[in-house]
């Protein structure tokens, strides 16, 4: 019988169940994004938590029945059980528990950025050893993977992440949330040397990354300007796009060549934006590396990742009991030997 695992993601604001069979790749994927916090201007937890009750069970139906699975015959369950919003977190992780206890089937809590980052096997075989960028609203880091499982982080950011620096002006500028589209839409016919916004710790020598001087840079240059009319909105976002993107390309060709590495995976919500993938496309192949990318469904949050990792914890044998605990914080950990 075909083996397939289930993937259930909660994190943050959206709700996901996958299916992924090893042979076939994914089988089905239903994300549902809440709409509600638009108008708050970001994530609120409370909302996101019971949004999650609301919509988890019968999405978990919709794609059980999808694809054709009953529960018993699947042969693993993996579920986000960190990092993330604690209560968002606690619905996805009681509901993966209580199927594998009713069903006796294997459960593996997954580290969402190594889901994030497995979210590139749903694109292939991965070429490894290889680097990875994982650019998301949390979390920037540059991380040399040499197996699926071994992990070492080469670089972080001291402050803000790529996809919350991306919010932040969004927010700044009126745009609607989350800001990355929006400001990947309004730097279109934009002028990306409008201004010329700061790339943090650039001549440091280090693969470490900061944003909050490119945020604070963008407010002063907002409050001076007279009117934030759509040119300026324009100008400013294709303006600190590339200040982004610039920063991200330069750390990430330093970490290559002080790693050697051959191959370039881009994974999180931010690896969805078309000007960070030509820019790394353009530059990085100049160099050497190959650089890869999943396909914008797979870079934001998403349950096939989740479900795509279960599989290879579960087949190496890396499976949790009932006793299985969310966490709010915490860097990814090898798990492999
Ligand atoms: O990985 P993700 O869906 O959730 C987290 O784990 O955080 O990433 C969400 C982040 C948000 O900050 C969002 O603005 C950003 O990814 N993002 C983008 C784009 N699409 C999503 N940033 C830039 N360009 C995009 N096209
Ligand atoms: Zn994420």
């Amino acid at each position: 019988m075909e083996e397939l695992y289930l993937g259930i993601e909660t994190s943050c604001d959206d709700t996901s169940c996958a299916i992924y069979s090893p042979v076939r790749g994914v089988v089905v994927h239903r994300t549902a994004a809440q709409l509600d916090h638009e108008k708050y201007g970001g994530v609120v937890p409370e909302i996101a938590s019971r949004s999650h009750m609301r919509t988890l069970l019968p999405l978990y139906d919709t794609v059980m029945e999808e694809g054709g699975v009953v529960l018993s015959s699947l042969a693993g369950i993996g579920v986000t059980n960190g990092p993330g919003l604690t209560g968002s977190l606690l619905v996805g992780l009681s509901f993966a528990k209580a199927l594998a206890y009713g069903s006796g089937v294997p459960l593996a809590g997954i580290h969402h950025i190594e889901g994030h980052i497995l979210a590139n096997a749903l694109e292939g075989p991965l070429e490894l050893p290889a680097l990875v960028l994982v650019v998301s609203g949390g979390h920037t880091q540059l991380i040399a993977m040499e197996a699926i499982g071994r992990y070492e982080i080469v670089g972080s950011t001291r402050d803000d992440a790529a996809g919350e620096a991306f919010d932040k002006i969004g927010k700044l500028l009126g745009l609607p949330f989350p800001g990355g589209p929006s400001i990947e839409r309004a730097a279109r016919g934009g002028n990306r040397s409008a201004f010329d916004f700061p790339r943090g710790l650039k001549y440091s020598g280090q693969c470490d990354f900061s944003f909050s001087g490119l945020k604070t840079a963008v407010r002063l240059k907002v409050e001076s300007l007279p009117a934030l009319t759509p040119d300026v909105v324009s100008d400013v976002s294709a303006s600190a796009q590339e200040a982004i993107v610039d920063i991200l390309l330069e750390k990430s060709l330093l970490a290559a060549r002080v790693r050697g590495a051959r191959t370039l995976y881009l994974a999180g919500g931010v690896a969805a934006n078309g000007r960070l993938r030509e820019l790394m496309q353009e530059r990085l192949a100049a160099t050497g590396v190959r650089v890869r990318w999943p396909r914008p469904e797979y870079c934001t949050d998403n349950a096939a990742m989740i479900a795509c990792a279960a599989f290879h914890h579960i087949t190496a044998g890396r499976v949790d009991g009932l006793e299985l605990n969310s966490f709010a914080r915490g860097g990814i950990v090898s798990w492999a030997a």
